[in-house]
């Protein structure tokens, strides 16, 4: 038998989720307290100004700096970074050392070919709510 001690330091698990988060609602708050509880570090890549216009069509109501800054301050987030593009999936998972990608179920079956870099897991969205939904009921007031 070896001297050397045995190294049982837990195995952190890493969690990347993606998103725009804005006009942060609780929606928001939900998928990222769930993905948080799917590990040991959450590390959320918020989406870019222009990408999200690209993706949606419209340019978010809060900047991404206030985004970052909105998503970083919860208590479960560990680290956040921005998410320049929907391609570059693969390269956030190996830089941050993501063992699991977080995505709600609107997503569902879009990353599967990640499923080679980490564990892909696909969250239930809390009914009825959405930064659109919000947008448009303001808007009627
Ligand atoms: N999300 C969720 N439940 C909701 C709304 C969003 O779980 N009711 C999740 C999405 O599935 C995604 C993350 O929150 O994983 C960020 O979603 P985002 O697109 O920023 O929010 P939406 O409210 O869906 O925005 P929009 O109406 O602009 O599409």
């Amino acid at each position: 038998m070896s001297d050397q001690p045995i190294d049982r330091a837990p195995t952190r698990r890493t969690v990347i989720t993606f998103g725009t988060f804005d006009v942060f609602h609780v929606g928001h708050l939900r998928v990222i307290e769930r993905a948080a509880a799917l590990g040991d570090r959450l590390v959320v890549g918020v989406s870019a100004d222009e990408l999200n216009l690209r993706k949606k069509g419209r340019e978010p109501v809060f900047s991404q700096g206030e985004r970052l800054e909105i998503v970083a301050a919860l208590r479960c987030v560990d680290q956040v970074f921005v998410e320049e593009s929907l391609e570059l999936k693969r390269d956030y998972i190996v830089q941050h050392g993501a063992d699991v990608l977080v995505m709600g179920d609107d997503w569902t079956g879009r990353f599967d070919e990640l499923k080679d870099a980490c564990e892909v897991v696909y969250l239930p969205r809390t009914p009825a709510i959405s930064t659109t939904a919000i947008i448009e009921h303001i808007a009627d007031l």
